[in-house]
């Protein structure tokens, strides 16, 4: 059979992350997405990049979409220009997802203030490439890009499945193809700590974390997946990366381009057909690139163990699991 052009581009790292891949691949996409009119999305990580982007194509579907952020400032903002942008309406609740504390009380006003959540979309984190330790004392990057995730979705879960079908849309990268997961390995010591090592092994952790919510929530009309945006050009990689930066320039997509996946899974009927795959450019993508890289359900479910240590979080009475639809 003769190669597909998805096919040549997903064997080539930079072919497929930059915008030679977006534009190449979305010549075959409809150009409609579906409305999300009287759905109500949550975004965390709303205020810059991507996030940003993705919230104001989903207000734009018809959608009240739900602004998290820890920035008042840039929070407030935020809400103004996307409910301005046309189509639904927006609103914002600020928590820096690095504090447990700080997660449990966003998810109590999330709950009281929102009747419905259709789509969760976990898109906040950090890349720091200094060692540093959230108010709980666990490393950063751990901190946001995998207990705030974790802790905020078993929080909101309830009130999804009541929504039912809704979806989670965890937005992992491409720098997880890099990494296994190692749990004990998560929080690096100083002096092993290197900022994108760090981050891309909470980006496999995220992997493997919506595996784990697929199976779980299984039979209760809630999906979870996993997407990577491809190279984008966003304030976070301007601050994080700027080499990498300075020398993908016109390469890199622009945040619309990057938040595209994000909408689509948030979105399209097909999404809701399947739950816990790894997706990019509006397709499921392979979860690994190197053997290295596989896991097996045991370390899978230390990864749970961990993160509910960690966070303090039992399973309430009630908490969808797999083989128990509501
Ligand atoms: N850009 C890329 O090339 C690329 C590639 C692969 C994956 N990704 C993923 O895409 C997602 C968005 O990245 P981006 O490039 O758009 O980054 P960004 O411009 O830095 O935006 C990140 C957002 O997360 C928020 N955030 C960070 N730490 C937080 C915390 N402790 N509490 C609450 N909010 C916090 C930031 O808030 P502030 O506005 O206050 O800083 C900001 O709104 C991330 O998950 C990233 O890993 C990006």
């Amino acid at each position: 059979m003769a190669p597909t052009m998805d096919g040549i581009l997903e064997g080539s790292i930079v072919g497929s992350f930059t915008n030679i891949g977006y534009r190449l691949r979305s010549g075959d996409w409809d150009a409609d997405l579906a409305r999300l009119d009287g759905q109500t999305v949550v975004i965390t990580g709303a205020t810059s990049g991507i996030g940003l982007a993705a919230a104001h194509q989903m207000a734009g579907l018809g959608a009240r979409v739900v602004l998290v952020g820890r920035n008042q400032a840039k929070l407030d903002k935020s809400v103004t220009a996307v409910a301005s942008s046309g189509g639904g309406e927006a609103g914002g609740y600020r928590a820096d997802l690095s504090s447990l504390d700080q997660v449990r009380d966003l998810a109590d006003e999330i709950l009281a203030g929102e009747p419905r959540i259709d789509v969760l979309v976990n898109n906040a984190s950090v890349l720091a490439p200094e060692r540093s330790s959230s108010i709980d004392g666990f490393e950063l990057t751990v901190a946001t890009n995998l207990l705030g995730t974790f802790l905020l979705t078993n929080l909101l879960i309830p009130r999804m499945v009541e929504s039912a079908p809704a979806r989670i849309v965890t937005v992992s990268s491409g720098g997880m193809y890099t990494e296994g997961l190692d749990v004990a390995g998560l929080q690096m010591s100083a002096e092993d700590y290197k900022g994108s090592a760090a981050y891309a092994r909470t980006k496999r952790a995220q992997v493997v974390l919506t595996d784990l919510w697929a199976d779980r929530f299984a039979g209760t009309g809630v999906v979870a997946h996993s997407m990577h945006p491809g190279w984008v050009s966003t304030p976070g990689v301007a601050a994080s990366l700027p080499v990498f930066r300075r020398v993908m320039g016109p390469l890199l997509r622009n945040a619309d381009q990057g938040a595209d996946t994000i909408v689509w899974l948030s979105s399209n009927p097909e999404a809701l057909e399947s739950t816990g795959q790894f997706w990019m450019d509006r397709r499921p993508r392979s979860k690994h690139r190197l053997r290295r890289t596989e896991a097996g359900d045991a370390q899978a479910e230390q990864l749970w163990g961990f993160l509910c240590e960690a966070t303090g979080w039992l399973p309430p009475a009630g908490w969808p699991e797999s083989g128990d639809p509501q």
